[in-house]
């Protein structure tokens, strides 16, 4: 028996899969860690490796200096500074121009890899490259989706908040700083990514929520021309309205009042804000919900994002399509990832005591269409309520809300830059997909499927790490999503790749629009067309031709 036991650790020892060890990059030596998948199967992690200086405030990123000797890369340097979560105070550095290796071995040394980079969500406020942790693991964790889709995978940090994003709407200050540090973490995995046994030339970034506008705004800089060959955005793209600031100095204005940097001469206010601290910067980004209960909606909250700067994003994003032509690009939205905005909009669709009324739901249009005065709300009524009947069931009302704020702020927009792309593409790929996997989080009505960022936890296979917080069927959906994302990496087709799919994803073309219902039953009646077409039609066609209220009073 004891002889069977050392025999066994014996063998275990010597069927360990091949490692790094340490690695060459730009800057220097990095040493990481070795974490055991299976047999034979190890992911070699390096956690906060510098892809860039510390950066001046309000300043691009500048490259790191280097150092000598082996940079130790075991544990996740800080987030960039911001708000926390409850808003109260600030957590994270300016010291945090970060990324994390995730790199996936055999018997043999990896090479060639495909690479995802990973672009974390967070409304351009908060997040991190490690960001939430789960049970004990970061989120984005990248070790599962390494392992079973035989990828490197590459999270890195940006900046948020007002260091991120401030911006005079001019050369003075003209923002997209988090931008920036994401071109540059892109840049740097390109540079380097070969010796960690990656192809640099088979790169694809990722990302979600505010990721996911930024891995949109990120394809339609003519700065990445040729830097990348793929992009996958969930949940986003920067024609979403919350996307884009279009009048930053009105922003700029309002945190200089509120740091006491306020003055009449503009070069004055803004020499005060070069000065100010930056943590009382950062808590002056932080958003009030109380401002908005009652009159209008969350979305106008979320103020800090990128910018039109002359530069990086050169001009309108819906005229930039051109410079995404040779990108795959695959996107798609979750099928209520309105709610959680819904539910502050309008308290009652979440209340088991209380109907919601037609009231309510136009006075929730009219906040979102307050950029067309109130000429858009009959009109937005009658296309939202038209399958109700005359006495329509509660939830259905309810549901109703969730669906004007998911496709308001997700889903049109995301059609939208489906077709763009489609339409301008040279060769590459588009593909659509709505993710639909019934809620998990409890006490939520029965009406509820996948609410904001619930994929994620699929993608990172979760179901794989943390099993006993899932069912066999969670464990299905992450096996299908991981196989989708990571084939779609290697080759610019979901479906075709190292990685079995459940159902045959066809391509979105300008004249063939078919998207993908994931969730963790997958048949060939998951591929559907056409998504909520009825309604995208009215907010791109009727509702897009209304003109322009009367600007309204500069918000200050
Ligand atoms: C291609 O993109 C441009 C913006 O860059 C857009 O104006 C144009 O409509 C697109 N082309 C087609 C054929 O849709
Ligand atoms: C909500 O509406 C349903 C059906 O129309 C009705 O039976 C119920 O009494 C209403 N509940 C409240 C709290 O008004
Ligand atoms: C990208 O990677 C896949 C799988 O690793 C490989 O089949 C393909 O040839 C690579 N593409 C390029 C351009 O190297």
């Amino acid at each position: 028996m004891m002889l069977l036991v050392v025999l066994l650790v014996v063998w275990l020892n010597s069927s360990s899969a091949a490692k790094l060890g340490v690695v060459q990059t730009e800057g220097g030596l990095v040493e990481g860690q070795s974490y055991r998948m299976g047999l034979f199967r190890t992911v070699d992690v390096f956690k906060g490796v510098p892809f860039a200086d510390v950066p001046g405030k309000w300043e691009k990123p500048k490259p790191h200096p280097g150092w000598s000797g082996i940079l130790k890369a075991t544990k996740y340097r800080d987030r960039c500074l911001q708000v926390t979560l409850l808003q109260t105070k600030t957590q994270g550095s300016q010291d945090c121009l970060y990324l994390n290796v995730f790199v996936p071995q055999g018997k043999s040394l990896s090479s060639n890899l495909a690479v995802m980079v990973y672009l974390f969500g967070g409304a351009f406020l908060l997040g991190a490259s490690n960001d939430v942790t789960f049970l004990g693991d970061s989120l984005y964790d990248g070790k599962e989706m390494a392992d079973r889709g035989g990828v490197i995978v590459v999270t890195v940090n940006y900046r948020v908040g007002t260091l991120g994003f401030l911006s005079t709407g001019d050369a003075r200050m003209p923002g997209n700083y988090g931008l920036w540090d994401q071109h540059a973490a892109i840049s740097w995995v390109r540079r380097n990514i070969e010796t960690f046994g990656g192809n640099p030339d088979n790169m694809t970034i990722f990302g979600q929520s505010a990721g996911a506008a930024s891995v949109s705004f990120q394809m339609l800089s003519p700065y990445s021309k040729g830097l990348f060959r793929r992009a996958i955005s969930q949940c986003g793209v920067a024609l979403s309205p919350w996307a884009l600031q279009r009048n930053p100095m009105a922003l700029t204005k309002k945190i200089a009042r509120k740091v006491g940097c306020w003055r009449m001469n503009e070069d004055e206010m803004l020499k005060c804000l070069k000065t100010a601290d930056p943590v009382g910067l950062t808590k002056a980004g932080k958003i009030d919900v109380m401002l908005i209960l009652g009159k209008g909606v969350v979305m106008d909250l979320l103020e800090l994002a990128p910018a039109i700067d002359g530069d990086f994003i050169p001009e309108e994003p819906r005229n930039l399509f051109h410079n995404a032509a040779r990108f795959d690009y695959l996107a798609g939205i979750n099928s209520m990832d309105g709610h959680i905005f819904a539910g502050v909009d309008v308290p009652s669709i979440n209340s088991k005591n209380a109907n919601t009324t037609v009231e309510q739901v136009s006075h929730l249009l009219a906040g979102l269409t307050k950029a067309k005065g109130n000429a858009a709300v009959p009109s937005a009524v009658s296309v939202y309520s038209a399958h109700w009947g005359s006495f329509p069931e509660p939830a259905v009302v309810k549901k109703t809300v969730a669906d004007i704020e998911t496709d308001f702020l997700f889903l049109v927009p995301t059609q939208v830059a489906l077709e763009l792309h489609a339409k301008n593409s040279s060769g590459a790929r588009t593909y659509s997909y709505l993710f639909n996997m019934k809620t998990r989080i409890p006490g939520f009505p029965r009406w509820v499927e996948a609410e904001h960022a619930e994929d994620l936890q699929y993608l990172f296979g979760k179901p794989f790490s943390v099993p006993l917080g899932y069912f066999p069927r969670h464990r299905d959906l992450s096996r299908y999503m991981i196989a989708y994302w990571t084939n779609f990496a290697k080759t610019g087709d979901p479906n075709r790749g190292d990685s079995r799919v459940p159902v045959p994803w066809p391509p979105f073309t300008p004249n063939h629009r078919p998207y993908l219902t994931i969730n963790h039953k997958m048949t060939r009646s998951s591929v559907n067309y056409d998504l909520r077409s009825y309604y995208v039609k009215y907010w791109t066609e009727t509702y897009s031709r209304l003109p322009a209220a009367k600007k309204h009073e500069e918000e200050v």
